[in-house]
């Protein structure tokens, strides 16, 4: 058992150095699976979810090999089967990515349902959709297996998404990127690393065209050569960070960002009175010098603010005087954090997608849990501004997709340790 505890109360101060973005990350490595030849992947975060991927791959017979602590070599050459069932693939979400790739290899995938955070229905029915149009039939095994499978080699075709879904998206260009003929998703997901991921195909000889826009045409290639390829940062990362210096009205220069990717989260904060300066690739967040004020979000598909940066601000929202609502567009049921947050005295109501924050009064230390990753990162940001030591169990969701968040955290100041307890049946946890 580990554990977070958090001494609170101190402003952060100084920079950060974002790491390379999880959920392009987790997309890029198994995207490799199409590449004909081995490819080098730098600025890896170095997080649970890439380590799981990576194994995922090697069970699958790719040579995965760890040059450093942010570059991976990869040599899918070797694959010989078009599975991917075994227990380490329900232990994340982005593992379904393994269809779109595997159909794209080999016309056919059967992988297991994914797992990851669980914050309600997580359907994947336009993935499936997206599949179907290009030829592809699935059935599900045993209520547990994907089978996808075409009889001949996928062909192109128009997609419209009814819903502008990130890994809908993603898994309709891997399938598509060696399909015969012309692939256009209509409605797709623009989010950083849909370009990222699109980006890295075409240095491969992918043909794909308009990723960060509405429409993404794809034409199919025969052959994928290797490259060496580098992800961008993480927006999600970087984001927690410049939330974390305004609730703590720290001043925190965010660095190794594009601070393209962070104008939504950046408008908000400017909004609520902190001071932001942008450089080419870093943002300074200025929150020592004025009161915060209160303001209204709605989590919208990118360029949209992200869903993924909801509970961070939902904390720093609690230590802003008035009344805040937060408005969760992207998912059904992304406040079960909620209730961790009022242990710690937050006034917060949730009726719907609705979050009623009475901010303003002081949060105070109780132990707390991690109820999935970002919910995680909300915590800490509480507990940094809470009076007392805070403890936060479940932290697995959190090193699942923050790349040292203690060190990280300690360098700016940050009274924050990772703590081993040991359970035992009679004595609860004792450290
Ligand atoms: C990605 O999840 C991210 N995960 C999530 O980040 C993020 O919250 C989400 O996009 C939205 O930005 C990864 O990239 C690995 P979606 P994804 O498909 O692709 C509905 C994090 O914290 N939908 O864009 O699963 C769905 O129910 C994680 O880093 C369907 O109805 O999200 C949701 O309401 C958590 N049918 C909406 O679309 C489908 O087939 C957005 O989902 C697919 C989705």
């Amino acid at each position: 058992m580990e554990k977070f505890v958090i001494n609170g109360g101190r402003a952060l101060d100084g920079e950060v150095a974002i790491s390379g973005a999880k959920n392009a990350a987790v997309a890029i490595i198994p995207a490799v699976i199409l590449c004909d030849e081995p490819c080098r992947i730098e600025n890896i975060p170095n997080i649970s979810d890439v380590t799981l991927i990576g194994r995922i791959l090697q069970e699958m017979g790719a040579v995965v090999k760890r040059v450093n602590k942010s570059t991976l070599d990869i040599d899918p050459r070797h694959i010989a089967s078009c599975s991917a069932t075994s227990e380490l693939v329900r232990g994340m979400r982005a593992s379904y990515y393994l269809l779109g790739a595997l159909l794209g290899r080999c016309h056919q995938a059967k992988v297991c349902l994914p797992g990851g955070c669980n914050f309600g229905a997580r359907p994947i029915d336009l993935h499936l959709k997206g599949f179907a149009a290009l030829g592809a039939r699935h059935e599900l095994v045993n209520g547990a297996i994907i089978d996808v499978k075409s009889e001949q080699k996928l062909h192109g075709n128009n997609i419209y998404l009814d819903f502008a879904s990130v890994g809908a998206t993603i898994n309709i260009m891997l399938a598509a990127v060696k399909a015969e003929g012309q692939t256009i998703i209509e409605n797709a997901a623009k989010e950083p690393h849909i370009v990222d991921l699109a980006n890295f195909l075409n240095s491969m000889g992918a043909s794909i065209r308009g990723a960060g826009t509405d429409t993404i045409k794809i034409r199919g290639v025969d052959y994928l050569h290797g490259v060496t390829y580098s992800i961008i940062p993480d927006q999600i990362e970087a984001g927690t960070y410049m939330c974390a210096a305004a609730a703590t009205r720290g001043k925190v220069l965010v660095k190794n960002i594009t601070p393209k990717h962070l104008e939504s989260i950046s408008a908000k904060l400017r909004e609520i009175g902190c001071e932001i300066k942008e450089y080419d690739e870093a943002l300074l967040v200025d929150a020592s010098k004025m009161p915060l004020n209160r303001c209204n979000i709605k989590t919208m598909p990118h360029p949209g603010f992200p869903t993924d940066c909801q509970p961070q601000f939902t904390a720093l929202l609690c230590t802003v005087d008035g009344t805040s609502i937060m408005n969760e567009s992207v998912w059904d049921n992304r406040y079960q954090y909620v209730s961790e947050l009022t242990l710690m005295g937050a006034h917060i109501s949730v009726e719907g997608r609705l979050a009623i924050i009475e901010g303003g009064s002081r949060l105070t230390a109780a132990p707390v849990k991690a109820t999935d990753l970002r919910a995680g990162a909300a915590m800490i940001i509480a507990g940094l501004c809470a009076d007392g030591t805070t403890e936060i169990s479940s932290i697995q969701y959190i090193e699942r997709g923050y790349e040292d968040i203690v060190g990280k955290l300690t360098a700016l100041g940050a009274d924050i340790k990772k703590v081993y307890f040991e359970q035992s049946a009679d004595q609860g946890l004792r450290a």
